[in-house]
């Protein structure tokens, strides 16, 4: 079996939650960020965005964006819950969101960049993964959030955010999860 495979067959995503901020290095994130790019896109509309979002923008978006609306969606909030939002992007070293942004077609129809747009999160997933990153594809309740949408740079009337691939490094290795089982979601036919 070619190492591509082997590694497709047996990468894992690992939690955020379990991640550890670290750094990734310069020419590691250009790489994932060019394979995120690289994806079937009928007629090459570019129908998606990405935004980085690393440093100190982690923590100012914690606190410009996820803490006040966490607060208005949540008037009850406690103190923890608050200080998780503020400190939420921190779990990573870099988070990329990953914006659809329908582009108008006479032929093209918006499922198929929608379609994409998952392709480049799906990319920009394994590409880290297969760098030895800690990386999970979130979507979570930011994701549905106006505010977050603008944030990225997109417009809410049209534009939705696929969600966001969390990077870091690994503790442990992630234990596997459930697959399916072959036959339950595979048909083949032969005539
Ligand atoms: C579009 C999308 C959104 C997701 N959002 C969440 C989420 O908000 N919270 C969560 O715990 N897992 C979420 N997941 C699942 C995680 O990414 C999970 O770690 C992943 O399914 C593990 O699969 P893997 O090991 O095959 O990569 C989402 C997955 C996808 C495809």
């Amino acid at each position: 079996m070619n190492d591509l495979i082997n590694f497709l067959k047996t990468r894992r995503s690992t939690t955020a939650k379990t991640m550890i901020a670290g750094h990734v290095k310069e020419s590691d994130l250009n790489n994932i960020l060019a394979c995120g790019i690289r994806v079937p896109d009928h007629g090459a509309l570019n129908p998606w965005s990405l935004t980085v979002i690393k440093d100190n923008a982690r923590s100012r978006i914690g606190k410009e964006v996820l803490v006040p609306e966490f607060i208005l969606n949540n008037p009850e909030a406690t103190e923890e819950e608050i200080n998780f939002e503020k400190n939420r992007f921190l779990r990573a070293s870099v988070v990329i969101a990953v914006l659809f942004r329908p582009v108008s077609h006479p032929k093209i129809p918006s499922w198929e960049m929608e379609l994409s747009t998952g392709a480049v999160c799906s990319n920009i997933l394994v590409a880290a993964q297969s760098l030895g990153y800690a990386a999970q594809w979130l979507t979570e309740w930011y994701s549905y959030n106006d505010r977050m949408i603008k944030e990225v740079g997109g417009n809410p009337k049209i534009e939705k955010l696929a969600g966001f691939i969390y990077i870091g490094d690994k503790e442990k290795e992630p234990v596997e999860r459930r697959r399916p089982k072959i036959e339950n979601v595979i048909n083949i036919l032969t005539k």
